[in-house]
C-alpha cells in the first residue's frame, strides 16, 4: 500500500512554491499573477523557478516578477541522475513547501523523487489517464478523434507511473469539428491556468485530503 502522507498540506504558514519549467511559462505566469493579487495572495509565494534549459521565456517571466531563477541543464552534469539530484538539492536548500512542474519536459527518476523534500504537482494537457506519458497530448487527442479532452492536475510520486499519480483536479474541454492543434491547445491552456491555480490554492489552504489514490478537495 502506497504511503501518500507526504502529499497532504503540512502547516498553515505562507507556502513557498518552486516552479519547474522548460519553455514558455504561461502556467508559471498564472501562478505568479495569482500570488501577486489573485487566488493565491496571502496563501503562497513563488520563491524559486528552476529551468532545465537556458534562456527560456519562463525565466524572463520569473525575473520580471523578481523571483530567483536557476538553470540546471543536463549539459552541466555528468549524468541525467546527477542533474536531477542537483534539482532536488536546490529545492531542499530553498526550503520549498510545494514543487509545481509546469511544462517541465523531463521525467524524474523515482530515486530522485524520493529525495524531494516537498510534494510535486504536475499539470498535463489531457484528461488522464488518456494521452499521458508524453509531450504531444493535444495532437494525440485530436488525431484519436475524442470529442472531449481537457487538462489534469495530479501529484507526481515515486511509486506511480509517468502521469499516473493521484489526480487532484480535471477540467473538460469539448473538441470542435473545426479544431486544429493550435485552437484546441489554446482552449485547453486557458483551463490549465485556472485549474492549476485552484489546485495549488486548495493544497496551500489545507483543503486537500488524500485517501490512497483519491484526492478529495474542499473547494
Ligand atoms: C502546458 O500545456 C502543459 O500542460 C504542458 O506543456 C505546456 C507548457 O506550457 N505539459 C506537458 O505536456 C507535460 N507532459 P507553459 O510553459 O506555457 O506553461
Amino acid at each position: 500500500m502506497q504511503d501518500n502522507s507526504k502529499l497532504k498540506t503540512q502547516n498553515s504558514k505562507l507556502k513557498k512554491l518552486a516552479v519547474l519549467v522548460s519553455g514558455r511559462g504561461s502556467n508559471l505566469q498564472a501562478l505568479l499573477a495569482a500570488c501577486a493579487g489573485g487566488e493565491l495572495a496571502g496563501l503562497a509565494t513563488v520563491t524559486l523557478v528552476i529551468s532545465n534549459h537556458p534562456d527560456v521565456p519562463a525565466q524572463a517571466r520569473a525575473e520580471e516578477a523578481g523571483v530567483p531563477t536557476l538553470t540546471i541543464a543536463r549539459a552541466g552534469y555528468a549524468s541525467k541522475l546527477a542533474q536531477q539530484q542537483a534539482i532536488a538539492t536546490a529545492l531542499r536548500e530553498a526550503g520549498v513547501d510545494l514543487v509545481v512542474t509546469a511544462g517541465f519536459d523531463r521525467i524524474f527518476d523515482p530515486a530522485v523523487l524520493r529525495e524531494f523534500s516537498a510534494p510535486v504537482m504536475n499539470i498535463h494537457p489531457s484528461l488522464l489517464p488518456a494521452f499521458g506519458g508524453g509531450l504531444h497530448a493535444i495532437g494525440d487527442a485530436l488525431a484519436y478523434g475524442v470529442k472531449l479532452t481537457g487538462c489534469t492536475v495530479h501529484f507526481i510520486t515515486a511509486d506511480d507511473a509517468v502521469d499516473g499519480g493521484p489526480i487532484i483536479a480535471q477540467a473538460a474541454v469539448p473538441v470542435r469539428d473545426d479544431d486544429n492543434e493550435a485552437t484546441l491547445a489554446a482552449r485547453v491552456l486557458a483551463e490549465e491556468h485556472r485549474l492549476l491555480v485552484q489546485a495549488v490554492a486548495c493544497w496551500c489552504a489545507g483543503r486537500i485530503r488524500v485517501d490512497g489514490r483519491r484526492v478529495l478537495l474542499q473547494i
